[in-house]
C-alpha cells in the first residue's frame, strides 16, 4: 500500500487561489470594509445627534454582551489618518466605510452640522492623498434617534427623511466619490431591529416588520435616483446579506422550511428591487405588506443599480418545527451540528460563497456583483508583538478561492472586501468576536497588524 507524504508544513496548499489569481486583470477591486458606528466613537462630539445605536446602547445595556457600546469604538474618528496610512503601507487601496446620518443631520432632517461634513471631507481627502479609493455607505444601520421618535422605519415619511440626507451626502462629497452604497444589509437591520428586538431599536412583531421592509426597499430606490439626479454618472449599488440554505433532513418537510427561509434571508429585497415583488407566494405572512404598498410603489420600488454587493460568511441548515410562529421553520447550528465554526457560531463552509453568487447572477438584470463583506472572527492569538490568526488568513484564502472560481466559470463578479479592516464593535455581540485584519488594542487604541492582514496585502500587492 501506498501512503501520501505528508505535507511539508501546515501551510495550505494555496496554488489554485494563485492560480485564479493570475487570470484576473487590474480591474478586478481588492478592499476592506467597515462602518462609522463600530469604528468612528466621537458619539457625541462636534454637534453629532444621537443614533439609534447610541440610545439602544447606552440605555438597554443588558441587550449587549458585557453591556459594552460603541462610544468611543475605535476612536476611527480622530485616528483615521494613521489608519489610512497603515492601509497604504499594506497595498491595500480600496476603503469601503459609510456616513453617519446624525454626524451629518443630527435631527435627521433640518439643519446641517458642518462638523460633520468637515469629518467626511477629511477622511475622504485622506483616502485620496494616499492613493485609496473610498467606496461610500450610506445607510449602515445608524438611523437618528430623532427620526425613531417619528416611527423610524416604519413611517414612510422616512423616505423622503433618507432621500433628503442622501441629496445632502451626494452634493458634498460626489466631487470625489465615484461609488456609493445606498444601503447595507437591509434584511438584518429591518429583521433584528424591527422583528427580533434584538438590533436597534429594539423593535419586534409583524406590525413592525412589514412597513419597515416596504419603506427600507422604497428608500433603497429612491436614495439611487437621488444620488443619480445630482451625479448621473456615479456608480451606485446596495449591499445584501445572504446564506447559502439547505434543508436539514432530506425530507420534504425540511425541504419546504429551507424553501421559506431561502425567501426571507436571501429573496426578500433584491426581488423588488428587480421588478420581480417581494416573495408573498412562498412566504404567506408577508401578504398583509399590502396594505403599505400605495398605487405607484411598483416603479418606486424598483431600481436598476449599477452592482450588487453580495455579503456571505456562512450557510444555514433548516429544520421544519411547529414553534416559530409564521415560517415553522428553525436555523440548527454549526456547534449543534458539531462543525468547525467561527466565534459567532457560524460555520466555516467556503463554498457558500461561490453559490450566493451564482444565484445572483442567476437574476435577470444584475449586471455586475461585488463581495463587499466576508470575513471571520476567530480567537488570536499573540506571540510578543506578531498576532497569529492562521483560521482566518485560511478562511479568507478558501473564501477568495470560491469567488474566483465562480468568476473564472462566468459569474459576473468583480471584487472583494474583506469584513473588515481593524477589530471594532461587533452590535450585540460586543468587543468579543474580532473580525480585524488589524488587532485593535481598546485599552490604548493601539493597532498591530495581524498575519491575516500580512498575507491579504501581500496577496493583492502580487
Ligand atoms: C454584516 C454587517 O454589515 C457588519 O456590520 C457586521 O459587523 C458583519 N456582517 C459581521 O457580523
Amino acid at each position: 500500500m501506498i501512503l501520501s507524504e505528508p505535507k511539508a508544513s501546515l501551510e495550505k496548499d494555496a496554488s489554485t487561489l494563485y492560480a485564479y489569481k493570475k487570470q484576473l486583470d487590474a480591474s478586478f477591486v481588492w478592499g476592506v470594509s467597515a462602518s462609522a458606528y463600530q469604528t468612528e466613537g466621537a458619539y457625541n462630539i462636534d454637534g453629532k445627534g444621537p443614533s439609534i445605536w447610541d440610545t439602544f446602547t447606552n440605555e438597554n445595556k443588558n441587550k449587549i454582551k458585557d453591556r459594552k457600546n460603541a462610544n468611543i469604538a475605535c476612536d476611527f474618528y480622530s485616528r483615521y489618518e494613521d489608519d489610512l496610512k497603515l492601509m497604504q503601507s499594506l497595498g491595500i487601496n480600496h476603503f469601503r466605510f459609510s456616513i453617519s446620518w446624525s454626524r451629518i443631520l443630527p435631527s435627521g432632517t433640518g439643519e446641517i452640522n458642518p462638523a460633520g461634513i468637515a469629518f467626511y471631507d477629511r477622511l475622504i481627502d485622506t483616502c485620496l492623498r494616499y492613493g485609496i479609493t473610498p467606496w461610500v455607505t450610506l445607510y449602515h444601520w445608524d438611523l437618528p434617534q430623532a427620526l425613531e421618535k417619528r416611527g423610524g422605519w416604519t413611517n414612510r415619511e422616512v423616505v423622503n427623511w433618507f432621500t433628503g440626507y442622501v441629496a445632502i451626502c451626494v452634493k458634498h462629497f460626489g466631487d470625489r466619490v465615484q461609488h456609493w452604497m445606498v444601503m447595507n444589509e437591509p434584511m438584518v437591520f429591518v429583521g433584528a431591529g424591527y422583528f427580533l428586538g434584538l438590533h436597534a431599536p429594539g423593535r419586534r412583531g409583524m406590525k413592525n416588520f412589514l412597513p419597515a421592509i416596504h419603506h427600507a426597499v422604497l428608500s433603497m430606490c429612491e436614495g439611487a435616483r437621488a444620488i443619480k439626479s445630482i451625479y448621473p454618472n456615479a456608480t451606485v449599488g446596495t449591499t445584501f446579506s445572504c446564506s447559502h440554505i439547505e434543508p436539514y433532513r432530506n425530507i420534504e418537510k425540511d425541504h419546504l422550511a429551507a424553501y421559506k427561509v431561502d425567501a426571507l434571508l436571501n429573496r426578500m429585497f433584491i426581488e423588488p428591487t428587480l421588478g420581480m415583488g417581494y416573495p408573498i407566494d412562498t412566504l404567506k405572512p408577508l401578504q398583509n405588506i399590502h396594505q403599505y404598498i400605495l398605487p405607484g410603489d411598483e416603479y418606486k420600488m424598483k431600481y436598476d443599480f449599477d452592482f450588487i454587493g453580495v455579503q456571505n460568511y456562512t450557510r444555514e441548515f433548516v429544520k421544519h418545527s411547529w414553534f416559530t410562529p409564521y415560517l415553522n421553520a428553525r436555523l440548527i447550528t454549526a456547534p449543534n451540528r458539531k462543525v468547525p465554526h467561527t466565534l459567532m457560531n457560524w460555520e466555516v463552509y467556503p463554498e457558500s460563497i461561490y453559490h450566493m453568487i451564482r444565484k445572483f447572477d442567476a437574476y435577470p438584470g444584475i449586471k455586475k456583483i461585488l463581495i463587499t463583506e466576508n470575513g471571520a472572527a476567530f480567537e488570536d492569538t499573540h506571540h510578543e508583538s506578531l498576532i497569529s490568526d492562521h483560521l482566518r488568513t485560511t478562511y479568507l484564502q478558501d473564501h477568495i478561492e470560491q469567488v474566483l472560481r465562480a468568476r473564472a466559470e462566468g459569474s459576473k463578479v468583480d471584487g472583494y472586501f474583506v469584513w473588515t479592516w481593524t477589530d471594532n464593535f461587533e452590535w450585540a455581540e460586543g468587543y468579543h468576536p474580532r473580525f480585524g485584519l488589524i488587532y485593535t488594542d481598546f485599552k490604548n487604541q493601539n493597532r498591530i497588524v495581524k498575519e491575516s492582514g500580512l498575507w491579504y496585502g501581500s496577496f493583492i500587492r502580487e
